[in-house]
């Protein structure tokens, strides 16, 4: 079956009033929706979100940025769709990322704390398990 991956519009994409052009980037590009909820992020989900960055300096204004308003979770089906949706967002720093993506047409540097980056996407399948899990429940 083909691969899915766990894509987030974060507070400062639903707040700018990009979930559309998100989601149309992603259909345009031929991937599939095959899940997509608004929720207000819990400690608990994020805790379990980001626990790989635990510890780091961003970490907390992370957690903070990511409570500080609703995100669009969405779950996208397609043949590589890892690799496909972390090419359509470019690379972390909106500064740095390629005009073309997500994050370099739509992004860019606020003199904050964290990186306020529109999107995440899952780094791999596995992740992408995992993450479904948090954000739609199991056997999602
Ligand atoms: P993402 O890759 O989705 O998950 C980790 C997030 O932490 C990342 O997006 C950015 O929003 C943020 N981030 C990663 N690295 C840094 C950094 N060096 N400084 C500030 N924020 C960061």
């Amino acid at each position: 079956s083909p691969e899915r991956t766990l894509v987030i519009v974060k507070p400062d994409g639903v707040r700018r009033g990009l979930t559309g052009e998100v989601l149309r980037r992603i259909e345009a590009k031929g991937y599939v929706l095959v899940g997509l909820r608004m929720v207000e992020a819990t400690q608990e989900q994020l805790a379990a979100h980001y626990a790989e960055h635990e510890g780091k300096p961003f970490y907390g204004p992370l957690v903070e940025f990511m409570s500080s308003g609703p995100v669009v979770v969405a779950l996208v089906e397609g043949h590589r769709v890892v690799e496909g949706f972390r090419s359509l967002a470019g690379s972390t720093e909106p500064t740095a990322s390629a005009p073309g993506t997500i994050r370099g047409d739509l992004g860019r540097d606020w003199g904050l704390k964290v990186q306020q980056n529109i999107v995440h996407g899952s780094d791999s399948a596995e992740s992408a398990a995992r993450e479904t899990e948090i954000w739609f429940g199991a056997g999602a």
